[in-house]
């Protein structure tokens, strides 16, 4: 793609980084990429999201006990990130019973993928790393926080912190536009 643009250079320089520096990352910059998630769109503007940021090492390193369990271990060396954020969702808002019962569509899923990502590149534009993280023990994370299940649903971990500096990105591998975008029909 030929257009020059800002956003999508900044969609190429993020990339997941899984191995960080000890570098705090500065509060101001975390405040900013709250910010930016919280500006989000949301269905029937519900912002569902709720995202609770493991800063002070101590308790981040309590978190990452409760959530890098049994076969989660093999995400145990994101405890080494500087930051952990949780991003959860709300569960009792009407519009995500209406989405879920009526129309199909878990509307609060979507929701916090878009405000996580907004986190996201917020925090590339900072220079920070990141790493959206799935694979953890989501009941051991609402038991750890002292949520009833029924309340929240776990959505994912970001792990935020400067990269190491002999990081290198990896190139996007990605399917080809013509994969992926139809215009105007499906071919079946
Ligand atoms: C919802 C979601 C969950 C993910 N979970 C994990 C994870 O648990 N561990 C991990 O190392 N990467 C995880 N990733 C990162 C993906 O592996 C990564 O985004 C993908 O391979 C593309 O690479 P890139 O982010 O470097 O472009 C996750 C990404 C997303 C969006």
């Amino acid at each position: 793609m030929s257009v020059e643009s800002e956003f999508l250079n900044l969609c190429r320089k993020r990339c997941s980084v899984r191995r960080f520096s000890d570098r705090p990352v500065e509060k101001e910059k975390l405040e900013l990429c709250l910010e930016a998630a919280r500006l989000a769109p949301s269905a029937e503007n519900g912002q569902p999201w709720r995202f609770i940021v493991f800063d002070d090492p101590e308790k981040k390193m309590a978190l990452a006990r409760a959530v890098f369990t049994g076969i989660y271990s093999a995400s145990r060396h994101f405890s080494k990130a500087p930051v952990l954020v949780a991003l959860l969702v709300k569960e009792s808002l009407i519009i995500n019973k209406l989405g879920g019962g009526i129309q199909g569509t878990p509307f609060q899923i979507i929701d916090a993928g878009i405000a996580g990502e907004h986190f996201i590149l917020a925090a590339t534009e900072q220079g920070l790393g990141t790493c959206w993280i799935g694979w953890f023990n989501g009941r051991g994370l609402l038991k750890h926080l002292g949520l009833k299940r029924k309340a929240y649903r776990t959505i994912a971990l970001f792990a935020v912190g400067y990269p190491k500096p002999n990081f290198q990105p990896k190139e996007h591998r990605r399917h080809h536009i013509k994969d992926i975008v139809f215009w105007n029909s499906l071919p079946r």
